[in-house]
């Protein structure tokens, strides 16, 4: 199967923080793969800033290493990397100071597409907008992209859409959540709005409940200081489990575009209900066979921080009402997998007395690795004499499906074009974010309040104890992670 790549019109994306591990290990190789491609024109410009000053021909040099060592492909592919490096410019520029300014100002191009890229740390993204605002780059159809966090609670994020909004308009604001840009996220929507076979049992009629699993094997070892403040909770839940629940939950909306998919997006927050705290379970990996636990990998021996948690939502809703999602995503788990269960409800009467009970149909959707779908069926176990069943799965890999050749496109390569193209659909809008984090906050302030402690896991292992209990006091169980 071909994909079909429609170039992009000419542009002049500056990206700032162009030296950080984000734009080296994800920004520049994703632009190289859509260069590659096609989709990017030769008359495109990368202009590439941080706070060092160095000169382009330098920073080229650099680049060339950065996209041998983070794409490794493109180094057999020698001359398109050398003329996609041939698009770098580079300026130093300081964002808080004056330096740099007026050289950017005379670089770009007044009649293409602009976009900013603000591939720094979140206390920049203020300082950045107002500069490019007060010398006058930010055009009115010029684009501002940020990454996360986007706040640590609702206050700080209010903040920060305050700060971005007094410089450019809601609709030149795109805020990443890189899990919107993966391919089988995407598909989520595909399989639900694109397949009649699906919505009419997708509620609370027919379907038990849902999982989400966004399972890791790494630690955070490199990140404790933004991990240790951040935990669980704010690093994964409150943005990427939130995402992929709103894509699960959401009504269809009327048509594909940016505003219809967010509102629908926004209703699945608000109906969000509280989540007392027996519903909730907190972890902390222990130490491993080298005697290395979260809090050493944190530098924190008192740190209350969660690597681990697994909750039950209610999405309060007419859809909904009576089928609870259960959310869990830890680091230093069994196996790195991400996977949404839909559990259907179990046939109402069997015609197979001696057969046992029948189980209901499992869609498993599953986002990374091996992405596919696959749903668990009941047929009769072949043979002669009497009639026993058996459970089957229907297994689709998408990659055995569309072509094994099909490279695993990262979810930057998708979001960048999207930006450059004005498409703010898989962009989380300032009214979601905020509604996000009221949701959040609520949770977190209540554990704080009451001291809780995580409860410890093994390494290796599926998370703490009590979170297999979140399902078994309600007759459930999580699908095994790794399986
Ligand atoms: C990031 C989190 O947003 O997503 C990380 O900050 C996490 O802690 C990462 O590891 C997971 O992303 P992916 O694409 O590897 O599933």
């Amino acid at each position: 199967m071909v994909s079909r790549v429609i170039p992009v019109d000419p542009f002049d994306l500056v990206l700032f923080g162009a030296t950080g591990d984000l734009a080296r290990r994800k920004i520049l190789p994703a632009l190289f793969h859509r260069y590659q491609v096609g989709q990017i024109p030769p008359s495109a410009r990368i202009i590439c800033s941080a706070r060092g000053d160095t000169v382009a021909s330098e920073f080229r040099k650099q680049a060339l290493k950065t996209l041998k060592e983070f794409a490794p492909e493109a180094a057999s592919d020698e001359t398109a990397l050398l003329e996609f490096v041939e698009l770098l410019d580079y300026v130093g520029v300081d964002a808080t100071g004056d330096t740099g300014w007026s050289k950017l100002a005379g670089m770009v191009r007044p009649d293409v597409t602009r976009a900013f890229y603000l591939s720094v740390a979140p206390p920049l993204f203020g300082p950045l907008a107002k500069r490019l605002k007060d010398r006058g780059l930010a055009l009115s159809d010029s684009r501002i992209v940020v990454e996360k966090p986007f706040g640590r609670d609702l206050e700080s994020a209010r903040a920060l859409n305050e700060e971005l909004r007094a410089c450019f308009q809601e609709h030149q604001i795109y805020r990443i959540d890189h899990y919107l840009g993966k391919e089988t996220v995407q598909n989520l929507m595909a399989l639900r709005f694109a397949n009649s076979l699906w919505e009419p049992l997708w509620n609370s009629t027919h379907i038990d409940h849902v999982q989400i699993t966004v399972a890791e094997t790494v630690g955070i070892k490199g990140r404790e200081d933004y991990y240790d403040h951040a935990g669980a909770m704010r690093d994964m839940v409150q943005n990427h489990l939130v995402q992929l629940l709103c894509l699960t939950a959401m009504e269809p909306p009327s048509r594909f575009s940016p505003n219809a998919v967010r509102d629908e997006k926004v209703k699945v927050i608000e109906a969000l209900d509280p989540v007392p705290p027996e519903d909730i379970a907190r972890g902390q990996y222990r130490e491993d066979a080298g005697g290395d636990s979260y809090r050493d990998h944190a530098g924190n021996p008192t740190s209350q921080t969660e690597s681990f948690i697994a909750m039950k939502v209610r999405v309060s809703n007419w859809r909904w009402a009576g089928t609870p999602f259960y959310l869990r995503t830890g680091k230093r788990l069994r196996a790195r997998e991400s996977e949404i269960v839909v559990a259907f409800r179990d046939p109402p009467h069997t015609i197979f007395p001696s057969a046992g009970p029948l189980r209901g149909n499992v869609l498993v959707i599953r986002l990374q690795p091996d992405e596919g779908i696959t749903l668990r069926t009941t047929i009769k176990d072949p043979g002669p004499g009497g009639l026993r069943l058996t459970e089957v799965s229907l297994d689709m890999s998408f990659a055995e499906a569309l072509g094994a050749d099909m490279r695993a496109q990262d979810a930057y390569e998708r979001l960048v074009m999207d930006v450059i193209r004005g498409d703010q659909t898989l962009f989380m809008r300032g009214d979601e974010v905020e509604a996000a984090w009221a949701w959040a906050d609520q949770i977190i302030e209540n554990w704080e309040g009451r001291r809780d402690t995580p409860a410890l896991y093994d390494p290796g292992s599926s998370g703490p104890e009590e979170a297999l209990m979140l399902m078994h006091r309600d007759g459930r169980r999580w699908r095994q992670i790794g399986d």
